[in-house]
């Protein structure tokens, strides 16, 4: 039997079958072109992580509009001109032997008019992010329909290249994360108010990409289950959160925290257990799946994490930059060839000067 039977066992989600519940999350690592287009480089990368048994590979984060870019080399999904590179992508994860799939979402307010060439940066309201600054332009209700519009058909155009499911990146203090949250949120129409009037956006959003991507296909979330500010979101009101999406049809939660302002403190809470203890608190409020994720730096933690009822998956990031045979490596029981992630964050400083993500012990990016 396995070391670690939870983690090496295989899960169905819908229609789709993981073999086990190992993720690779989304990571945006600018190794797409300037236009958006998928690239050698990032097929590379991802192919080398899903070829040593992670069940799932989530890439991301794309863009279902332009104004909503994440990154100067980031990837993008707002037109039908993408889907014959992310099905080059797609179909390299599969035949690697992991589920493909993708993370779509919008920026929203944090991101920069240099990244959306010179475009203007939209919001549920205009109030300026503290991490971005700049002007917000509040969207009018018909813009909101047509970005709703704009998630669905990007599902859509994932599901036509290949993907097997779709990640609506709700966390981290992008788009939908803003609708959720009181703080970037005062709208005094019917995406505005409460918590259930907040969340109308992303609703509004699975009902349309299931009207296009049909049952059987997943649908996830990633949320932030803590903004870990002062009158923001906190895990009571994910729960909640995490309980209407699942009534609207999402096929699991994805379970991150914090938003970009405080995003540098997060590996503290990290490293203190409170980024697990979210999923346990998020599981115990859903009965679909749930990923956790955070500084997962050995098999045997991620084994405990689904043990301890923390989450269904285990997402591990950096780790796997580090030492793409992470995984692999554990289970050949050649835990000390594991090059181990220094946790210098080096993967997270790229800018416009040095925009590809590079590792500063993995040369082979
Ligand atoms: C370079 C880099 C880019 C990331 N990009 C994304 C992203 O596009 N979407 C997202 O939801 N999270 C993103 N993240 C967060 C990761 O998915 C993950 O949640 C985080 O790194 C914590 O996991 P870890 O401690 O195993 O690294 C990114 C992280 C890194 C290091
Ligand atoms: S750059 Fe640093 S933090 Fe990022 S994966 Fe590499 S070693 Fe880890």
């Amino acid at each position: 039997m396995s070391q670690y039977p939870r983690l090496m066992s295989p899960l169905k989600i819908k229609g789709v079958n993981l073999p086990n519940r190992i993720v690779f999350p989304a990571v945006v690592n600018n190794y797409a072109t300037k236009d958006g287009e998928v690239a050698d480089r990032l097929i590379h990368f991802h192919k080398r992580i899903a070829e040593n048994q992670v069940g799932l590979t989530i890439a991301g984060a794309t863009a279902v509009s332009p104004e909503g870019r994440f990154s100067f080399y980031s990837a993008m999904i707002y037109d039908d001109r993408f889907i014959p590179g992310l099905s080059k992508l797609f179909s390299s994860i599969r035949e690697a032997g992991s589920v493909p799939a993708i993370q779509i979402g919008h920026t929203g307010r944090q991101t920069s008019s240099k990244i959306v060439g010179g475009l203007k940066k939209v919001g549920p309201s205009s109030i300026p992010c503290p991490l971005w600054r700049g002007e917000v332009r509040e969207l009018a209700g018909n813009e909101v329909e047509d970005l709703e519009d704009a998630f669905a058909e990007a599902a859509l155009r994932a599901k036509k290249a290949g993907a097997r499911m779709v990640e609506l990146h709700g966390a981290h203090g992008y788009l939908i994360h803003q609708f959720l949250s009181p703080l970037s949120n005062q709208r005094k129409d019917h995406y505005g108010g409460s918590l259930k009037d907040r969340a109308r956006f992303v609703v509004n959003i699975l009902k349309k990409s299931r009207g296009k991507v049909g049952e059987d296909f997943p649908l996830l979330v990633r949320i932030s289950a803590d903004e870990f500010l002062e009158g923001g979101l906190h895990l009571e009101d994910a729960q909640e959160i995490a309980r209407i999406l699942e009534e609207n049809g999402a096929a699991g939660i994805d379970v991150s925290g914090s938003v970009a302002s405080n995003m540098a403190d997060s590996d503290e809470k990290i490293h203190q257990g409170v980024y697990l203890r979210l999923a346990k608190g998020i599981k115990e409020s859903v009965n679909i799946p749930v990923i956790c994720v955070g500084k997962i730096l050995d098999l045997d933690r991620a084994e405990r994490a689904l043990e301890e009822g923390c989450a269904d998956l285990v997402a591990i990031c950096r780790a796997l930059i580090a030492d793409p045979e992470f995984v692999s490596k554990s289970l050949r029981g050649e835990k000390d060839q594991i090059v181990p992630c220094i946790e210098c964050n080096k993967c997270l400083s790229f800018n416009a000067e040095n925009p590809h993500m590079e590792c500063s012990v993995n040369s082979s990016l």
